[in-house]
């Protein structure tokens, strides 16, 4: 089983995206998959086109020891999901100890899975420490600008040491994937080029091309295997996928 946050401390990089449709992609490949939830904004839940405000309950409650995580599972597709709620956002305020470790221990007996992916919020936060904890990778959607890579570069040289020293020994960044990418645009290639030369060896072949189909299926609730199985979209993750399978013999 391998166990993979979707991390990067900027939003709008293709975090959710990345998560919704890597997680349908490896399911068609044959894949048993667990989606987890744990930005407070929804997204990934909405994406699945279930609706926050419906749910009774969510990974929260998990968290916080209320319910054992099967319980709240919802089965879509053959893919299983832990959904979130906004009230996620308060775990910050619980009095609780080692809240880093709640999601660790919560899925300890998770074990009949191929994937669990876990798409993080934006930040690094309570939240995000859940995510890093359990994880044994960390895969990043990288936007092909020049900011977000700056960002992303000085986070994870400076944080990378004291995640290992405080959250998990083991996690491993263990690809990052180009996202919103225009051929013609000579800012993505500059980017790819300067992640390839300070990264060595972690950007997937696969880039993930700008495309209306995969902004336009959330709004459907639908990931873009199920919305538009045709686009560009649909191939890129599928190829993405395929890299990620690759990888787990290597
Ligand atoms: N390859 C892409 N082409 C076009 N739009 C995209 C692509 N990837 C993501 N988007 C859109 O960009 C926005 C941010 O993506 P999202 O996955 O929500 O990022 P994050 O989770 O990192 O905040 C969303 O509106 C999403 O639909
Ligand atoms: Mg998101």
């Amino acid at each position: 089983m391998r166990t993979i946050a979707i991390s990067n401390n900027k939003g709008g990089v293709g975090k959710t995206t990345s998560t919704v449709n890597i997680a349908a992609a490896l399911e068609i490949l044959g894949k048993k998959i667990l989606v987890i939830d744990i930005d407070h904004q929804a997204q990934t839940t909405y994406h699945f086109g279930l609706k926050p405000s419906e749910l009774k309950y969510s990974i929260f409650e998990v968290l916080k020891g209320e319910f054992y995580y099967e319980d709240i599972i919802i089965h879509r597709n053959g893919i299983d999901i832990l959904p979130a709620k906004t009230d996620l956002k308060d775990l910050d305020f619980l009095p609780f100890p080692a809240k880093e470790f709640l999601l660790k221990e919560a899925l300890a007996d998770a074990k009949d899975y191929d994937y669990v992916l876990i798409d993080c919020p934006p930040s690094l936060g309570i939240l995000t420490y859940n995510a890093l904890a359990y994880s044994q990778e960390i895969i990043i959607p990288l936007q092909l600008e020049f900011l977000p890579f700056h960002g992303m570069y000085n986070l994870f040289e400076g944080v990378q040491d004291k995640i290992r020293k405080h959250l998990n020994k083991k996690i491993r960044i263990s690809g990052i994937i180009g996202t919103m990418y225009s051929a013609g645009k000579d800012i993505n290639k500059e980017v790819l080029n300067e992640t390839e030369a300070r990264l060595p060896g972690l950007l997937f072949k696969t880039r993930i091309r700008k495309n209306d189909d995969l902004q336009a299926a959330p709004s459907w609730g639908k990931t873009i295997f199920e919305y538009k199985p045709d686009s560009k979209g649909a191939a890129d993750y599928m190829n993405l996928a395929k890299e990620i399978v690759a990888a787990e013999t290597e």
